[in-house]
């Protein structure tokens, strides 16, 4: 990237203003003052100072993953293949999944180097609504629509929040919920006598799964579409 383009991007200017303050010789890379404003830096590995302050340029990426089932949400595994081996085009070393989908389950997961806002997402305050078409064994009682909206009691007796369920089919259906917990949609189901078949997620927050992004395929987003879907 080129040094006046970095300034100015961490707000220390116009391009007009860094590239005077670059001639000036304000700025240093790798402890030599540099003043050719288009002089080439690697901001994920040069060391750049102005007046004497290191700067700190992060370049965060947002990736929207159709995830396929057999691909474990991890930045690492032993045995099985990640979500972040299936992000190719990226030089992925910083790369997460935003929460967790179970290795079977497949649809919207969001994967992103900016750990700040995997945090806001994920703190449980937040309420960030999650969508699950789902396909599953047993009977839905009528009964159970309201057990949802109740909070479902789980086998260890946690009372989950508040979820919905839409049936559209006598054993397919449509589940919100707000929480993340350790299987969670599968343990609900369980808790009424129900076996989840398949589970894919097709919306995290204002944020849905295209039509037509296939399994394994994914889109970036930039950090401005970011901005305005989380804001
Ligand atoms: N609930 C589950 O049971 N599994 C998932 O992968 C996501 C939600």
């Amino acid at each position: 990237m080129r040094l006046d383009k970095m300034l100015a991007h961490l707000g220390y200017g116009s391009r007009k203003e860094v590239k005077e303050f670059i001639r000036k010789g304000c700025v240093m890379v790798n402890g030599t003052i540099v003043v050719d404003d288009d002089f080439k830096v690697d901001e994920t590995l040069d060391e750049v100072t102005f007046l004497g302050k290191e700067l700190h340029y992060e370049h965060y990426r947002y990736f929207l993953l159709n995830k396929p089932a057999g691909y474990v949400s991890a930045t690492y595994d032993s045995y099985d293949p990640t979500v972040i081996d299936l992000i190719s085009h990226h030089e992925n070393k910083d790369l997460f999944p935003v929460g967790r989908l179970d290795k079977d389950t497949t649809g919207l997961l969001l994967i992103t180097n900016d750990g700040k806002l995997a945090h806001n997402l994920l703190v449980p305050n937040k309420h960030v609504d999650k969508i699950y078409e789902l396909t599953f064994t047993g009977e839905f009682k009528e009964e159970y629509f309201q057990r949802f909206t109740e909070g479902i009691l789980l086998e260890d007796g946690y009372r989950c929040k508040p979820a919905s369920f839409k049936l559209i089919e006598k054993n397919q259906g449509l589940i919100t919920i707000q929480e993340g917990k350790y299987h969670q949609v599968k343990r609900m189901m369980n808790a009424l006598d129900m076996e989840v078949q398949t589970l894919k997620r097709i919306s995290f927050g204002k944020l849905q799964l295209p039509q037509d992004l296939k399994e394994g395929e994914y889109i970036e987003l930039s950090k401005e579409q970011i901005q305005q879907i989380f804001s």
